[in-house]
């Protein structure tokens, strides 16, 4: 087995955890682990793939099968058919990269953007693609049209991306960034509070709310539809310029939640596409309604036609597709960009509904089977409302990171947080089983 390194569990809440598991994966031949008995992601590819049928799904996926992949959703193995659609644009792009582009007229990109409009029920002329969450969060928050005098409210509780992004707003537009916590102990959080919490930051100065959707050091899964709602209260009386808009990094509820943009009402909605809707690496977007995209300046300049036009024109361009003129411009590895359209269809496929049933189905089996375990601790809440799929645990006197090394000896792949608390952590999703559930149960039972 390749070695792994605590460092690289840190640091490698993306990438590099994503390689380190990929090298472990390849070279894990453990033919008893209970991984192996109870099955796992990979089937018979020439089967034709049935979204009704659970056992068809994972059959789509190449993971290895001596495994159970309860990290899986951290840096993305695809399906089968993104897989294919990724080969099929690189070979037409590999064989004339011009002819291929010229044939296709402009229509990937735009497939593209209609499938994810579809999925979100979105205009898909808000919808700027990406590389990942957070190119996304640089660009929204790098772009942000600030005085010195006004405020970003965020928490305790986001990512790495989003609080190095906000730093960077701040040396550069003056403004203040306030932080707020909105629990104390993250299995016990309340939807009350936390809105209660975040609201009381707000500020007559406070010109965006930037907060995580389900947090990955904790697996707290903040109530974004109340609190869109406070916010539109607190923003009661206020001149269009001066309210506060809701930005949220969406990553770990997109591709598990059933809900569009419109159910969440946020104004902003970042995400990479790379997680857990399984897309192609290195992909992901951005949707803003009309006042959040007129908050933002692009970044980048952008390839849209209308802002090329323009300037072979010599005018300033008129922007009606701000998601495009938000999108940076430059060529991409458009093979994983056009082959998006295809992973989120491959979840339109199966069902939102159906999809957030399983992962949440799979997490409350796990907490409880956990739950139910002296010397370990579910940090995540048990409810639905206030979680998804990733369950974070604390043991009482394991070591994380030896204990994450032991799981995967006994066939169970899970990470850790990379956070100043560490915390294992693990999420059931499209390629786990109810039985691997049991299994990963039985696996941390035998750790103890
Ligand atoms: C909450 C959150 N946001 C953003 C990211 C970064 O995502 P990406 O790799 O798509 O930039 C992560 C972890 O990787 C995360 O946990």
């Amino acid at each position: 087995m390749a070695k792994l390194t605590r460092r690289g569990f840190l640091v490698g809440s993306g990438a590099a955890a994503g390689a380190a598991v990929l090298a472990g994966c390849t070279d894990n031949g453990q033919a008893g682990s209970p991984a192996a008995t109870t099955g796992s992601g990979t089937g018979d590819p020439a089967a034709a793939f049935d979204p009704a049928d659970w056992a068809s799904v994972r059959a789509q996926f190449s993971l290895a099968p001596d495994s159970a992949h309860f990290n899986a959703w951290v840096f993305a193995s695809p399906p089968r058919v993104v897989g294919e659609a990724i080969s099929r644009h690189r070979a037409g792009l590999d064989a004339d990269t011009l002819a291929y582009q010229e044939e296709n007229e402009g229509t990937l990109d735009v497939d593209t953007l209609a499938a994810a409009g579809e999925y979100l029920d979105a205009d898909p002329a808000q919808l700027a693609l990406t590389d990942s969450t957070t190119m996304g969060l640089g660009m929204v928050y790098g772009g942000l049209r600030l005085r010195p005098d006004q405020q970003v409210l965020t928490t305790e509780h986001d990512f790495y991306s989003t609080h190095e992004a906000l730093r960077l707003t701040a040396e550069r537009t003056g403004a203040t960034v306030n932080r707020v916590s909105l629990y104390d102990d993250p299995a016990s959080a309340s939807a009350e509070d936390i809105v209660a919490r975040l609201i009381a930051g707000i500020t007559p100065q406070t010109r965006v709310v930037a907060v995580t959707w389900v947090h990955s050091g904790t697996g707290v899964k903040l109530p974004v539809p109340d609190i869109a709602a406070a916010v539109a209260t607190a923003n009661a009386g206020r001149a269009e310029a001066d309210r506060a808009l809701l930005f949220v990094d969406g990553v770990h509820g997109f591709g598990v939640e059933d809900v569009t943009v419109a159910d969440l009402g946020c104004d902003v909605l970042v995400s990479g596409t790379h997680k857990w809707l399984f897309g192609p690496r290195g992909t992901g977007l951005v949707w803003a309604n009309e006042s959040a995209w007129s908050l933002i300046a692009p970044v980048i300049p952008s390839f849209d036609i209308v802002n090329f036009q323009a300037w072979l024109d010599g005018v300033p361009p008129v922007v009606d597709r701000p998601g495009q003129a938000g999108t940076p411009g430059g060529f991409h590895t458009f093979e994983y960009r056009w082959a998006l359209a295809e992973a989120l269809r491959f979840h339109l496929a199966i069902g939102k509904d159906r999809v957030q049933e399983w992962t949440h189905t799979q997490a409350t089996q796990l907490k409880e089977g956990l739950a139910g375990l002296a010397g370990v601790r579910v940090v995540t809440p048990m409810a639905a409302e206030l979680s998804s799929g990733i369950v974070c645990l604390a043991f009482d006197s394991l070591d994380p990171f030896e204990s994450v090394l032991t799981l995967r000896e006994a066939g169970f792949v899970a990470g850790l947080t990379p956070y100043r608390t560490g915390y294992v952590r693990v999420g059931p999703s499209l390629v786990t089983t109810p039985e691997q559930v049991d299994g990963l149960v039985a696996a941390v039972d035998d750790l103890l």
